[in-house]
């Protein structure tokens, strides 16, 4: 079914947004930034009643704005944050440097001498950025005026102006002809928030999958909650988690790719598990539950992780696999269980009292109960430490007791 894309998700916040963009990097602008760096909340009030004596409002309140943003993106881009410049939807939806540097090097460093990348929905440019250093040279494109001058300053910002081009224009109107590579990251918010059909995607995932098939080779990034289905069968999927959350999901065209194939990587460490979604057998609760990375779950790929940790689930549609012998993964969390018991909140506030357990850890799949109502319950007041995990086993709500290995 063809849909019309939604309309622009990072609308430019005021007429004069890109004018009161450009006046933040002149000289006075600048200096005013400089100021600004390291300002807290409950400094701004003051610091812009004094700095307004001497700058113009908007100026100041750009600044301001700005100084807030780069703050905030130190989580996603460390130390360059303080260098470069963000709008709010830029920052939200930028690419943290970790999960851009290892996807830009498949992309970009997999051929030799300097591939031709095309960074097309290039927003605030998080992804242009780790192609450049990569070894690219990039055209970036999208079509908010705002966001390419963002784009365009933060590649000078990094010294990386000579390897960034960055366009405003549509990406449907972009001849990828030459390009050795495509990475698309389409907005996925539209006017009524979060789109979830790949269709409704700007641009559409069927747009972007017909220009990869044009290109040596090509990236798309999607919702990590895509229903399988929606992946076409000539893409290689993997899902990226970092630091045990789930980032994102990218479908890999063309060379050194496996069709079909489903991937699980996990960061910082880098591990990256591959297979094709086979069920986990079934069994009986063991000394061990692993917890798979999100990346894993989302991939399909629990069975392969049960298979080398010998493994099976606790219950056929719950992802905690059980087994008898630890074995060291980056694809799942271990504990070692010392009690697996029907569910029962009495019976776990009379444990947790007679351990003297203080500081419970709740981890729940397939429990209507939350962590925290569970805590309201059983009031845990002592000096150890445990881990409950609150699921089923064979289909029976349960409760497993243990520690992380
Ligand atoms: C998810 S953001 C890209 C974030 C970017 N990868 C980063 O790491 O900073 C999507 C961007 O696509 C742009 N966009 C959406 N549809 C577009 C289209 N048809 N042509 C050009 N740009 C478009 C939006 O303006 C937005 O900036």
């Amino acid at each position: 079914m063809t849909r019309v894309a939604p309309p622009p998700d990072t609308p430019d916040a005021s007429p004069n947004a890109v004018e009161t963009f450009a006046a933040l990097l002149t000289d006075p602008g600048q200096r005013l930034l400089d100021q600004l760096r390291s300002i807290t909340p409950a400094e701004e009030l003051s610091a812009a009643t004094r700095l307004r004596r001497d700058h113009p409002p908007e100026l100041v309140a750009a600044a301001l704005g700005q100084a807030r943003l780069r703050q905030r993106a130190a989580a996603k881009f460390g130390a360059d944050a303080a260098l470069m410049y963000f709008t709010p939807d830029g920052v939200e939806q930028a690419t943290r440097t970790e999960v851009a540097d290892r996807r830009a090097a498949r992309l970009a460093g997999a051929g030799s001498g300097s591939a031709r990348v095309a960074d097309l929905c290039c927003g605030v440019g998080g992804d242009a950025i780790a192609l450049a250093r990569a070894g690219a040279r990039v055209l970036a494109v999208d079509r908010s005026p705002l966001t390419c001058a963002v784009a365009r300053a933060n590649a000078a910002a990094l010294g990386l102006a000579d390897r960034i081009e960055v366009r405003e224009a549509a990406v449907e109107d972009i001849d990828v002809r030459g390009f050795d590579a495509a990475f698309v990251d389409p907005a996925r918010r539209g006017g009524r928030g979060r789109v979830f059909d790949p269709e409704g995607y700007s641009p559409p995932l069927s747009w972007a999958t017909a220009l990869a098939a044009r290109l040596p080779r090509a990236a798309l990034k999607i919702a990590p909650g895509v229903p399988h289905e929606a992946i076409p069968p000539t893409a290689e999927a993997e899902w990226v988690s970092h630091r045990g959350e789930v980032k994102e999901a990218v479908l890999w065209f063309g060379a050194d790719t496996a069709p079909g194939t489903r991937r699980a990587t996990v960061l910082p460490g880098g591990h990256s598990l591959t297979g094709s979604p086979d069920p986990a057998p079934t069994g009986a609760p063991g000394r061990y539950l692993y917890e798979p990375d999100g990346a894993v779950i989302r991939a399909g790929l629990v069975g392969t992780v049960a298979e080398t940790l010998e493994a099976r689930l606790l219950d056929p549609s719950i992802a905690y696999l059980t087994c008898d012998r630890p074995t060291p993964t980056p694809y799942a969390t271990g504990y070692e269980i010392t009690d697996v018991l029907p569910f029962h909140l009495k019976r776990l506030r009379a444990l947790v009292r007679e351990r003297d357990i203080g500081t419970l850890t709740v981890k729940k799949r397939g429990s209507p109960l939350t962590p925290e109502e569970l805590l309201r319950r059983v009031k845990p007041r002592g000096r150890a430490t445990a881990t409950v995990f609150l699921t089923r086993v064979a289909d029976a709500p349960s409760m497993l007791i243990g520690h992380p290995l």
